[in-house]
């Protein structure tokens, strides 16, 4: 069951136009993967999902772009909600100036939640869930960026699932870490998917096929192919596919 689509969906910065006619849907909970060479387009859908763009001027879009069935552009004015139900996770992790603790509690304040205990009983929750607790455990008031660059992702993602999110939108988010650490996410986020619907931008390949179930690959504002991972893959239908699969084009 899908629970994003996008439908003859576009996008604009100023007058150019980078995302064109796109129409794919998103499954609940799988991993899609956006892919495809720089400047095609990947962070723009992936950021126009929780309208994240609309803080840059001159940012448009047209066709449309549904969560649950509402068009996220005319259905939704309460972005707040919207970003509760629509978590994100950068390229480079950003934690707050803050503990470990009060990264993940901090949002949660925000979002209203004021019980001390409960708090403490979602921080532990969520940095399990994000791999993360047994690392930690003991120096939770240590400040997150004592972390390695590998934990900060994963203490990043355990901040996003703090708000229950049901999307996760993570842009390249192995891509400043090492092999060992990018291991670790990669797991990380297919343990995720069983309850959670993650939408992944990567330009790393392999990556994609190892971990994705479905892929959308974009070339030029376009999507040349959309499908089951495996099948895209095996059997491309687009020689452009086939070419950037194979490493010769992007
Ligand atoms: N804030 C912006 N203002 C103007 N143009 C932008 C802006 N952000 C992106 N673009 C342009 O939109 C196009 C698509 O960019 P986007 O960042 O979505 O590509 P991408 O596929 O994520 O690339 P990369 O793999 O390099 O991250 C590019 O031509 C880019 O120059
Ligand atoms: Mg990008």
């Amino acid at each position: 069951m899908e629970i994003i689509e996008f439908k003859n969906f576009g996008a604009y910065y100023g007058e150019k136009k980078v995302v064109n006619n796109v129409t794919f849907p998103v499954y609940i909970n799988k991993i899609t993967a956006i892919i495809g060479p720089s400047g095609c387009g990947k962070s723009t859908l992936l950021r126009s999902i929780n309208r994240i763009n609309d803080e840059i001027p001159g940012f448009k879009v047209e066709g449309s772009l549904l969560i649950d069935g509402k068009d996220v552009y005319k259905d939704v004015d309460d972005l707040t909600v919207l970003r509760k139900k629509v978590g994100m996770v950068f390229q480079r992790p950003v934690p707050f100036p803050m503990s470990i603790y009060e990264n993940i509690a901090f949002g949660l304040k925000i979002h209203g939640v004021k019980d001390k205990s409960k708090i403490n009983k979602i921080v532990e929750k969520t940095l399990k869930e994000a791999a993360l607790w047994d690392e930690v455990k003991h120096e939770l008031d240590k400040n997150a960026y004592s972390l390695s660059g590998g934990q900060q992702q994963r203490l990043c993602i355990a901040r996003s699932l703090a708000i229950e999110p049901e999307v996760l939108l993570l842009d390249e988010p192995t891509s400043a870490l090492d092999p060992i650490a990018t291991q670790r996410i990669e797991s990380l986020l297919e343990r995720l998917s069983e309850k959670y619907t993650i939408v992944i931008v990567t330009h790393n390949i392999a990556q994609a096929i190892r971990i994705s179930d479905y892929i959308a690959f974009m070339f030029k504002g376009e999507l040349i192919e959309f499908g089951e991972t495996s099948e895209v893959v095996r059997n491309p239908k687009n020689k452009l596919t086939e070419e950037y699969l194979n490493g010769k084009i992007g």
